[in-house]
C-alpha cells in the first residue's frame, strides 16, 4: 500500500488539477474501464438521445477521428436533433473523455443571430448548457442591452465540451469540431452571427482574418461562406465576457459593437 505523507498528497492533489481534474463530482469512485452494464431486455430507446458507452469513450483516445471525418458526420445531419445525437456518439475528440457531458446548444432554433463562445467552463459542464456561469450572465446583460432575449438568440460553442482545467481549446481540437460547428449554423439559417473572443473569431473567418487578434478583428462586419447556405452570412467579431469581466475598461468598445449589432438586425425585414 501507498502512504502519503502530507506533502505528497497536497504534490498528487497538484497534479490533478494540472491535469484538469479540478473538481469532485461524485462521492464515491468509479471504474470508468469496467464494461458498461447491459441494457435491460426490451427497454424503450430514448427517442433523440445517443449516449455511446464510456468505455467506447476511452477508446477514441487512443484512435482519434480526423476532421475529414467529423466532416463526414456533421454533413450527414439534416437537423439539429440529427446533429446532437451524431455529437453525443461523435468518440473522435478526447475533449469529451475529460468533460462530464455534451453542451449542445441554448436558444431559438431558428435565431436569426448565432452568438459563438470558446468553450463550455466548469458551470456549463455541470449544467449542459452553454454560457450560464458568469460570463454568460454577463452576456445575457449584453443582449438585453439591445433589446435581445437569451432565448430568442442561439448560442453554442467552437466545442462542444469542456477542455480540462477550463483551458482554451487547442487549434487541433477547434479544428475537429468546426464541421459541427459549420453544420449548426447552416442548420439554424442565421441572419448574423457574433463572434465573442478571438478562438470564435479564428474558427469561423477565413483566412487572412483568421491570424489577426480579437483588438483588431473587432468591430468590423466580414460576410463569411457557410456550406450549406446559398448567401454569405455577416458575422460580427467582439470581445468574449469573460475578457470583459477581467477586463472592464474594453466594455466601451464591446458596446458599440452590440449598437452595430442590434442596427443590423432592426435593418432586415420583418421574419415571415
Ligand atoms: N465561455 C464560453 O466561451 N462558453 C461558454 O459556454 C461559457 C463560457
Amino acid at each position: 500500500m501507498v502512504k502519503y505523507g502530507y506533502m505528497n498528497l497536497i504534490e498528487a492533489l497538484r497534479l490533478q488539477v494540472e491535469w484538469g481534474a479540478d473538481e469532485a463530482l461524485l462521492d464515491a469512485p468509479q471504474d470508468r474501464r469496467a464494461p458498461a452494464p447491459a441494457a435491460s431486455a426490451g427497454a424503450p430507446a430514448q427517442a433523440g438521445r445517443v449516449h455511446a458507452p464510456r468505455h467506447v469513450a476511452r477508446h477514441a483516445t487512443v484512435l482519434p477521428a480526423g476532421p475529414a471525418q467529423a466532416a463526414k458526420v456533421a454533413e450527414g445531419c439534416e437537423s439539429l436533433e440529427a446533429l446532437q445525437a451524431a455529437l453525443a456518439g461523435f468518440t473522435g475528440c478526447a475533449l469529451r473523455d475529460t468533460a462530464t457531458q455534451l453542451v449542445f446548444a441554448d436558444g431559438a432554433a431558428d435565431a436569426r443571430l448565432v452568438v459563438v463562445g470558446e468553450a463550455p467552463g466548469a458551470e456549463e459542464d455541470r449544467a449542459g448548457r452553454p454560457f450560464v456561469g458568469p460570463a454568460g450572465q454577463l452576456l445575457d446583460k449584453m443582449l438585453g442591452s439591445i433589446g435581445l432575449e437569451r432565448a430568442a438568440v442561439r448560442i453554442i460553442n467552437t466545442v462542444p465540451w469542456r477542455p480540462p482545467g477550463d483551458r482554451p481549446p487547442t487549434e487541433a481540437e477547434v479544428a475537429l469540431c468546426l464541421p459541427f460547428l459549420l453544420r449548426h449554423i447552416a442548420l439554424v439559417r442565421p441572419r448574423a452571427l457574433l463572434l465573442l473572443g478571438a478562438v470564435a473569431a479564428r474558427a469561423v473567418l477565413p483566412e487572412p482574418e483568421r491570424g489577426l487578434g480579437i483588438r483588431r478583428l473587432r468591430g468590423a462586419w466580414r460576410q463569411v461562406e457557410i456550406p450549406g447556405l446559398a448567401a454569405p452570412v455577416a458575422c460580427l467579431p467582439s470581445y468574449h465576457p469573460a475578457y470583459l469581466l477581467r477586463m472592464p475598461s474594453a466594455k466601451a468598445e464591446a458596446w458599440r459593437d452590440l449598437l452595430q449589432l442590434r442596427e443590423f438586425l432592426e435593418s432586415l425585414p420583418a421574419q415571415g
